[in-house]
């Protein structure tokens, strides 16, 4: 099976040489079972290509591949490692149209506004971690003077990393570039809704890295991704998803005693104080809310707290600017706002809207405009929500929709509002807006949360800890840090010179 690695920029073609295939142990191949599932275009509801439906089988091939390449590829000097990850990026940066193009078919999010963008933070994230292999270093200890007493960073061996369809491929190069310099090997489980990209990048990976270091399954969660966290070879998960799965995969790893790393969503809160400039704020609401994403993040903006003296005021401008937004064909550069990702995400973000609609003292607010090409009819759009007049307490300002509707609550007193902001069983993200810096830094030390930002709205950056508390997870990413607690143990040598 050979798919060209020449950049191909009509993301159906692409589409179609890459069906009914998995890359593993160095190649294509498909499932041993030969079964396969559709990959839709969320956009039309049609299928765009076949994916393979990976089961333990496959996972096995994939493992073992991997624990023989692992072994070799530990021992070269970490900078070599290094270097052939930040190759990696290099080369998939010359592949940023095509991949984001690509993306945007299978996921439904805007080329312009999104899947460009993430094409290229991938690449980034490649080349960043290439640069930190002279960071694995140990320390000396001060144990005793006939004693030479050093730690040694060692990778753990096999990491199976799961990934889910929203941004797979910032996610799993967050997971794969850290694990990868760290001296690992990595086989990937890719989402069901979302196999696509992700096999693109690993072909690309292959082009660099030692064969079987890196394979990537397709595959739904119990026939997969459960025998990948089981695997005996196994020896680290990295999971990016549901509560749910994440409590399913935590359980797993204990019964085999491996680390687990967990990222697992949130319902995060955005306060915005009297005095925040206004115009930057409600910016930072649009972009933190995800709009042009439909709001399928987990550090989605998705209860704003509103100053009561100017609520009224924020609505409408959020509202204005969201109107002017235009949904439609996500691969049409006029496009801001694609689509939800899949006829289940669109039937459950519907439940959350009735849900919204039937609570008390709410008012929905319906933005922007449903697309008119006849030819979108069957796709999977919603247009973003605002709900207001509900409290905290509600069941929509509780629990993660994962789409473009968005919780608007009034709040007059800081403290009280502080502590709506932290009832929550979620602990991921959370913004304050205001121009007083006490409040800001008294904000940021109270607020319960990963990933706390003060008057803007970034989304992951290399080498910026990245990880929630609470339901929101375990461990960090995107950093340093992550790779080195998430990606190694830590050894104790003691030599006795005596
Ligand atoms: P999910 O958590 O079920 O899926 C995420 C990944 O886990 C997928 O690759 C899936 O195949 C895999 N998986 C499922 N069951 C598994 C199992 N038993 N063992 C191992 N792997 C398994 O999330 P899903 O169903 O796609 O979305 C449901 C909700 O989860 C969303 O509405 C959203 O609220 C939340 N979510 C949060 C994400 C985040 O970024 N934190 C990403 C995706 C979904
Ligand atoms: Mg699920």
């Amino acid at each position: 099976m050979s798919v060209s690695t020449s950049i191909e920029l009509d993301p159906f073609k692409l589409a179609q040489a890459l069906s009914g295939l998995n890359f593993v142990a160095g190649a294509f191949h498909p499932a041993a079972s030969g079964k396969t599932f559709a990959v839709n275009n969320p956009a039309t509801g049609q299928e765009v290509a076949r994916a393979p439906f990976s089961e333990k089988a496959d996972v096995d091939v994939a493992v073992a591949a991997a624990k023989k390449a692992q072994k070799e590829w530990a021992k070269l000097p970490a900078r070599n490692r290094g270097k052939l990850v930040a190759e990696c990026g290099r080369v998939l940066s010359e592949h940023v149209e095509e991949l984001g193009r690509l993306i945007a078919l299978e996921t439904g999010k805007a080329l312009r506004t999104e899947s460009r963008i993430e094409a290229s933070v991938l690449a980034d994230m490649f080349v960043f971690f290439g640069g930190l292999a002279s960071e694995l270093k140990g320390e000396t200890v001060p144990f005793h003077p006939d004693m030479m007493t050093m730690t040694v960073r060692e990778p753990v061996g096999v990491v199976g990393a799961i990934i889910p369809w929203n941004v797979p491929l910032l996610l799993m190069a967050m997971k794969a570039a850290a694990a990868l310099v760290a001296g690992n090997a990595v086989v990937v489980k890719s989402a069901e809704e979302a196999p696509l990209t992700v096999l693109r990048v690993t072909q690309i990976m292959n082009t660099v890295l030692p064969s079987g270091l890196f394979s990537i399954l397709a595959g739904f969660g119990p026939e997969c991704g459960a025998p990948l966290v089981e695997h005996p070879d196994v020896k680290k998960v990295t999971f990016t998803g549901s509560v749910e799965t994440g409590k399913i995969v935590y359980k797993a790893a204990a019964e085999k005693l491996i680390p687990v790393t967990l990222e697992l969503g949130g319902k995060s809160p955005m306060i915005i104080c009297a005095d925040a400039d206004m115009d930057k704020a409600v910016a930072g609401a649009i972009a933190g809310m995800r709009f042009t994403r439909q709001g399928q993040s987990c550090t989605a903006s998705s209860r704003i707290f509103v100053h009561e003296s100017i609520h009224d005021e924020f609505v409408a401008r959020v509202r204005e600017k969201v109107d002017a937004m235009v949904m439609g064909d996500p691969l049409d550069e006029k496009t801001d706002i694609g689509t939800i990702i899949s006829d289940g995400q669109f039937d459950r973000v519907k439940s959350y809207i009735a849900l919204g609609r039937e609570t008390k003292g709410a008012t929905e607010i319906v933005l922007s405009a449903m697309p008119t090409d006849a030819k979108l009819d069957k796709g999977f759009f919603v247009q973003p929500r605002i709900f207001t007049g509900i409290t905290n307490n509600d069941r929509i300002a509780r629990e993660e929709i994962f789409g473009p509707v968005c919780c608007v609550i009034k709040w007059s007193d800081f403290d009280e509002v502080i502590a709506a902001a932290n009832d929550s069983d979620y602990g991921l993200a959370a913004t304050i807006w205001t121009t007083n810096l006490k409040m800001a830094m008294d904000a940021t030390r109270r607020l319960e949360a990963g990933f706390v930002q003060v008057n803007q709205n970034l989304v992951v950056q290399p080498n910026l800890s990245y990880g929630g508390v609470k339901a929101s997870g375990l461990g960090k990413e995107a950093s340093l840090e992550s790779m080195l607690e998430h990606f190694t143990h830590k050894k104790t040598i003691i030599i006795n010179m005596q």
